[in-house]
């Protein structure tokens, strides 16, 4: 059994709702049902907090412990030295995901802070960027 803690960062709980044209129209919480079906055998934990902090304090909680972290720090990426450390602080490994393509878009959203301190980094495919994250993590355990 695996266990992935995916991790969603600030303005993330209103997705659905949110800007659609940029992040599409379904909630979080209906594509972790439909994902959490797809992965029967991984044991999925599930966190989202607008708050700094609170994001930092989630991967030391659960990155000595989870095989993977699966971390949308939303705009947080692109300003947060403390999310870098706390991912190099931690032994989980962590892949980056965004929902959009953040290249193609303005230009303070083109630098990571955190990409650095990542496994692997995955953006632009939509919800399905989760998804992708997913497998990363498993075929690491191949
Ligand atoms: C995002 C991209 C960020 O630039 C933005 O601040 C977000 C969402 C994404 O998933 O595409 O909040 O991380």
């Amino acid at each position: 059994m695996k266990r992935i803690e995916i991790i969603n960062g600030p303005n993330l709980n209103l997705l659905g709702r949110r800007e659609p044209g940029v992040y599409g129209s379904r909630s979080f919480d209906a594509y972790y049902d439909e994902l959490k079906q797809h992965y029967p055998d991984v044991e999925f934990g599930y966190f989202q907090s607008n708050c700094e902090g609170e994001l930092i304090d989630r991967l030391h909680a659960v990155g000595f412990e989870a095989d993977g972290i699966i971390l949308n720090a939303g705009a947080y990426t692109h300003t947060s030295i403390a999310l870098h450390d706390a991912i190099r602080a931690i032994t989980t490994p962590v892949i980056e995901v965004h929902i959009s393509n953040v290249h193609q878009r303005e230009e303070f959203r083109h630098h990571s802070c955190i990409s650095a301190a990542c496994r692997g980094v995955i953006c632009g495919f939509g919800l399905n960027s989760y998804r992708l994250a997913v497998e990363s993590l498993l075929m690491d355990h191949e």
